[in-house]
């Protein structure tokens, strides 16, 4: 029985819109472009053939999906979430929602095995293998070509999908799951597969929506099927007692609990030494594309050639620190603030020398040209010395790894985005 809420979490609701097994979605009295998603303490499988009611599922839900879609935003994928309002609900971005579930596998299991007889479980797909599935209840979600989205020709808040929109959904999935894999290696529980589903807001982009919870993915502890924690311990159920359903929210809640870790407090540094203060503005280049990703960027000036003692001093502060730290060196004429660096220390040390082109040809191989024994390495432009910081710092920081992804896959849909605009001023 449906029950119409008129409020929540602070919010005036002014109409249901719409009412799933899982959730109830209303529209906000005050904000025509979100709404409230409400989750039910309800648990379902089996496209609703098997259905219970679970007390406290609703929150443990919506605190999934909550810190899930937090990890999202802050590594920059665009996500429908806006924040949680309640226990048991989260304000999101009002869409249109695209009938397509994409589905993105790292091991083969599951209905993946019976499709494809003869591909042993755990067959590791690399890269992801993804698939789409029509929303269809009633004939159990069929899988969908690209080709079927393409000439379903789905018009959504003015968006009409087509090739550039399902690439842009098939990447933005990929991604996803990528770095959720990533988090939950954190924990050393392995992402098995996941799905998702995307929306078209009142302004026409495309944002990842509905939600994330235990229901949208498999997650092995350890790797190992029988540790598993997420909705398949409910579909696999013969008969449902009450011990069941117990389990199953102890597993879920277990999940929610692991959540508070896969956002870890921000573990990293960049250095940049610059060898006088002429350099600032080169620096602040620097520091600029450190911020955009998250990564804490000190400015220090030092000069190895004129205070040797001081520059091995501040070095020390940073070995003394215990953080991973990537000491950037800027150094014109002479680089010897990057070598001297690389020789005392074994944290990475790239040059980036403000070379320009009435002195790139004798300046830049002070910086190339260093003796043996010395690892530094050496880049021409600021935006590119912050690239290859945090491509270093993401080996083991999986929130830098994340943010250097998210920032191409937004560089490739601001292209895709130009391309379609001038092909349809040439129409
Ligand atoms: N941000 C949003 N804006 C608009 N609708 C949304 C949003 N997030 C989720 N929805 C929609 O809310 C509906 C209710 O969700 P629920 O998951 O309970 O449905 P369901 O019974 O599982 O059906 P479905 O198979 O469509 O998911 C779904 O149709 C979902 O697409
Ligand atoms: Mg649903």
């Amino acid at each position: 029985m449906t029950t119409t809420l008129k409020e929540g979490g602070g919010y005036k609701f002014k109409k249901l819109i719409i009412e799933g097994k899982t959730k109830q979605v209303y529209e906000l009295a005050d904000q025509p472009d979100e709404c409230a998603v409400v989750s039910k303490d309800r648990i379902t499988a089996g496209d609703g053939a098997r259905a219970h009611d679970l007390k406290g599922k609703a929150q443990i839900s919506n605190r999934t999906t909550c810190k899930i879609f937090e990890l999202l935003s802050a590594a920059g994928i665009k996500t429908s979430f806006v924040r949680e309002a309640s226990e048991s609900i989260f304000i999101a971005r009002k869409c249109d929602m695209v009938p397509i579930e994409w589905i993105t596998r790292r091991i083969a299991t599951g209905s993946f095995l019976k499709r494809h007889p003869g591909v042993p479980e755990h067959f590791r797909f690399n890269p992801p293998k993804q698939e789409t599935c029509f929303k269809d209840d009633e004939n159990h979600d069929p899988i969908w070509s690209q080709e079927q989205i393409i000439s379903a020709n789905f018009k959504l808040n003015g968006l009409v999908i087509g090739r550039d929109e399902v690439e842009i959904m098939r990447r933005t999935a990929l991604l996803v799951f990528e770095v959720l894999e990533k988090a939950w290696a954190s924990r050393d529980c392995t992402l098995v597969d996941m799905k998702i589903e995307f929306g078209v807001d009142a302004k026409g982009e495309i944002l990842v929506s509905d939600v994330i919870d235990s229901d949208s993915w498999r997650l092995w502890p350890a790797g190992d099927k029988s540790q598993m924690k997420d909705k398949q311990v409910y579909r696999n159920l013969t008969t449902v007692t009450q011990a069941d359903l117990d389990t199953v929210k102890r597993n879920f809640s277990w999940v929610a609990d692991q959540l508070q870790f896969l956002i870890p407090p921000t573990r990293g540094r960049v250095a940049v030494f610059m060898g006088s203060p002429s350099d600032e503005e080169h620096c602040r280049k620097i520091k600029k594309e450190c911020d955009k990703l998250n990564i804490p960027c000190d400015l220090r000036v030092s000069s190895a050639h004129k205070g040797t003692e001081e520059t091995l001093n501040i070095l020390a502060e940073y070995e003394g620190s215990g953080e991973p730290v990537v000491l950037i060196a800027v150094a014109g004429r002479s680089n010897g603030l990057g070598p001297v660096l690389s020789g005392n220390s074994v944290f990475p040390v790239i040059n980036c020398p403000p070379v320009n082109s009435n002195n790139i040809s004798q300046d830049i191989w002070s910086s190339l040209n260093v003796p043996s024994g010395l690892g530094c390495t050496t880049v021409v432009y600021p935006t590119a010395a912050a690239q290859a910081a945090a491509q270093i710092l993401a080996l083991n920081n999986h929130m830098v790894w994340a943010s250097l992804r998210a920032q191409a896959l937004n560089n490739y849909v601001t292209l895709k985005k130009a391309d379609k605009a001038l092909r349809q001023t040439k129409e």
